[in-house]
């Protein structure tokens, strides 16, 4: 098992590119299957759920070809192998169930999906997506399989544009709704469509391709549908989640971060509360400057949302820059139910967090009533001090990594694998920039109890 080891207290200064966003490039991929033109991408992360992704598809026809070095990925589905997706792909990640609004339009055989995955953070249930398939004339069904169920899905009289009203602007159930209307008869109108960055990147994507999508001012979304389609090419957007992130570890730290390639007006509200709290940062031509701008002043209220709020995705990292400020803040979550899960060990490691089940600060949100503890109050400045520690998700897993460089003595973090399927070349990155960070390999059989890396026989 490889582990994480880091020891704290280096302040991080230099420079990092930022990758290819793993929320566009995912679905990018899923988008190319609706056509049998080449498409070629530019800018694309090396990540694990790249990877899975990509393996979804050539197991049902994509022929690809991927230069890593250069991250250009060249992938074209003349024609469908199978349309079952299988099972062992179930639970990899959120992809799966956006096959199905892919593939309708190009086989008249059952789109079999396994059911989705992806971090634990709440229930993350997929009734949107189905029910917006549905509305546009899909038939689909959960069956039990052999080992555990999956979706069937298919449109007997082909799929029809509609009014998708959704009850949530859900960024999945977004993109598999203009997926599916790009080849459905007429014109479909989304309302209370997600609109964030990485949805607009799947129009512009789409838009090469050959579909007609408006988006409005007011979270509406019209999809002409369309089956003449034409070769593409997408440079993919920087990833927004992990620019933030380097900047947090760079104000953090104490130290000064240039992330080329962060997108300035894909991250407008994260820089605000930044900035509220004195921490620096200077936008350039080809990037973002973050830095120590003295000492951090706590007394905020942040409450995630959807975009153009604060995401969801920035909360983690933020939540351990917020230690190290002067006060007590409140963070609402309001997005997940269930995504504060991570904060114990945040506390195990000193820092001074409550959670509360109640909605703290602003409005009443969807889980007001629930039970889950969905709203914090954090308090510093705290020192943190290192530990073992073991990831349960993807965000979290970023948010322990920056614990440990803040922490004094050296600190170990297993559960890599999430780490990998959205951070690419995390370690490598991180101590290119002044980060006491190894990734080294251990026996399983130690990774029960605290790891004692003076003891040189554990690393194999
Ligand atoms: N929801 C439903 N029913 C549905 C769909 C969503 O109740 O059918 C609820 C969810 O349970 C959640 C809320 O709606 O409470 C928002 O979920 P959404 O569908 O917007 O999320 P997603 O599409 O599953 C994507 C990103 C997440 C990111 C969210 C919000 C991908 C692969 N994942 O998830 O990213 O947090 O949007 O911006 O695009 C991550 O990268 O670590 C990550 C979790």
């Amino acid at each position: 098992m490889e582990v994480l080891r880091i020891t704290g207290g280096n302040a991080l200064s230099g420079r990092v590119k930022a990758s290819g966003a793993k929320n566009a490039m995912t679905k990018l991929l899923v988008a190319s299957l609706i056509s049998d033109k080449c498409c070629t991408f530019y800018n694309v992360p090396n990540i694990g759920d790249v990877e899975i992704t990509l393996a979804m598809c050539e197991e049902i026809g994509m022929e690809a070809s991927w230069d890593k070095e250069a991250k250009i990925l060249q992938v074209q589905t003349r024609e469908l192998k199978t349309t079952y997706i299988p099972q062992r792909f179930s639970g990899s990640n959120r992809i799966p169930i956006l096959m199905i609004g892919a593939l309708l339009a190009r086989s008249d055989q059952d789109i079999i999906v396994p059911t989705v995955g992806g971090d634990r953070i709440g229930a993350r249930p997929v009734d949107f997506h189905i029910s917006s398939l549905q509305q546009l004339g899909a038939t689909v069904e959960y069956r039990n399989m052999k080992k555990e169920g999956a979706y069937f899905a298919y449109a007997p009289h082909g799929l029809k544009g509609a009014l998708i009203t959704l009850p949530f602007p859900s960024v999945g159930a977004t993109e598999n709704s203009i997926l599916a209307a790009v080849t459905a008869r007429g014109t479909t109108v989304i309302k209370n469509a997600a609109i964030e960055p990485e949805v607009v990147e799947l129009i512009l994507f789409l838009q090469k391709l050959g579909a007609i999508i408006a988006l409005d001012a007011d979270r509406t979304i019209h999809v002409q549908g369309t089956r003449r389609f034409h070769e593409a090419e997408h440079t993919v957007m920087a990833d927004r989640i992990e620019a933030a992130s380097f900047g947090m570890a760079a104000i953090a730290t104490k130290g000064s971060i240039f992330v080329e390639g962060a997108e300035h007006r894909n991250m407008i509200t994260f820089l605000n509360k930044l900035r509220e709290i004195g921490g620096g940062f200077s936008v350039k031509s080809n990037g973002i400057e973050f830095f120590w701008n003295g000492n951090l002043q706590g007394g905020l209220h942040v409450e995630t949302d959807v975009h153009p709020g604060f995401m969801t995705d920035w909360q983690q990292p933020f939540v351990v820059l917020l230690t190290q400020t002067e006060g007590s803040s409140v963070i609402h979550e309001t997005v997940y139910e269930n995504r504060f899960g991570y904060v114990d060990s945040l506390v195990d490691m000193g820092a001074d967090i409550s959670s509360f089940k109640q909605c703290l600060g602003g409005r009443q949100c969807r889980f007001s009533s629930n039970g889950y503890p969905h709203s914090i109050v954090v308090k510093g400045p705290t020192p943190l001090s290192a530990k073992t520690i073991n990831i349960p998700d993807l965000r979290a897993g970023f948010a322990y990594v920056m614990a440990a460089l803040l922490a004094s003595g050296t600190s170990v973090i297993t559960g890599l694998p999430f780490l990998d399927r959205g951070y690419e070349n995390l370690a490598e990155k991180l101590s290119g920039i002044g980060a006491d960070i190894e990734r080294v390999y251990i026996e399983e059989r130690f990774a029960e109890t605290p790891v004692n890396f003076d003891t040189p026989y554990v690393l194999v």
